[in-house]
């Protein structure tokens, strides 16, 4: 695979922006090139936190012009789809902790017009997925355990991103990879090596100064990364 020629995106995670001020964020992301608003959703339950629901989805939607990504950490997300799509969600992420009818809540965001995805934790092996690669736009390998932004990258998480590209190269599968927790200047460049590219960044993007000129910088070290030969 060549790899100069893979399109990174930056999906900023509006956790760690200031939720006073979210429009100035999003619009300060969307300036630096941003390709999407990632919007994380936490019930209490299937994480200890509680954040955002489909009120301020719905709120923020009229922004900006960037798809929103809508990563669901709740219990029983089949029964928030509808709700979350019509609110202004363009992609969907499930957990495949979060149901054991994984292909049939897919279907149903699939159904309603929005691009299906699927999200796995840190303990959670990518051969669970296997069933369902061919019904996502995305799988988001998360390298954090959920809940909280501001955590430490988990470094074995770039052999699971390894595997999950290998899985995609052998079945000719068309969905992207995503990683979201602790993606910093530091790793994005060995994420993307290892087959991402999506990079959901919070703290390293919202707890900067300069939230357009982060993701800037996130972008030009991944692109540089690819470029270089080993
Ligand atoms: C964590 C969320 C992430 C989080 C990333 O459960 O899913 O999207 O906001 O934040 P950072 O980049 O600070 O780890
Ligand atoms: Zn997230």
């Amino acid at each position: 695979m060549n790899l100069s020629r893979v399109r990174v995106e930056i999906a900023p995670s509006i956790l760690a922006a200031n939720f006073a001020c979210l429009e100035r964020d999003i619009q300060a992301a969307e300036q630096g090139g941003a390709r999407y608003i990632h919007i994380d959703v936490m019930d209490g339950h299937f994480v200890p936190n509680l954040t955002i629901g489909v009120p301020v989805v719905a709120s923020l939607r009229p922004l900006t012009t960037l798809p929103f990504e809508v990563h669901l950490m709740i219990d029983n997300p089949g029964d928030f789809i509808e709700p979350f799509v019509r609110a202004g969600a363009d992609r969907v992420y499930v957990h495949q902790e979060a149901t054991p009818h994984l292909d049939r809540v897919l279907n149903a965001i699939r159904e309603l017009g929005a691009e299906p995805a699927v999200a796995i934790n840190p303990s959670t092996p990518v051969a669970t997925l296997s069933e369902v690669l061919d019904l996502v736009s995305a799988v988001l390998v998360m390298t954090v355990n959920p809940g909280f932004g501001g955590q430490k990258f988990i470094p074995h998480s770039l052999v699971k991103i390894r595997e999950l590209a290998g899985m995609r190269e052998r079945d000719n599968g068309a969905f992207r990879i995503a990683v979201d927790g602790g993606v910093d200047l530091e790793n994005a460049g060995d994420i993307v090596r290892a087959g991402a590219e999506i990079l959901i960044a919070g703290t390293s993007v919202f707890g900067t100064p300069d939230a357009g000129g982060a993701v800037r910088q996130l972008l030009s070290r991944a692109q540089e990364a690819l470029s270089v030969k080993i």
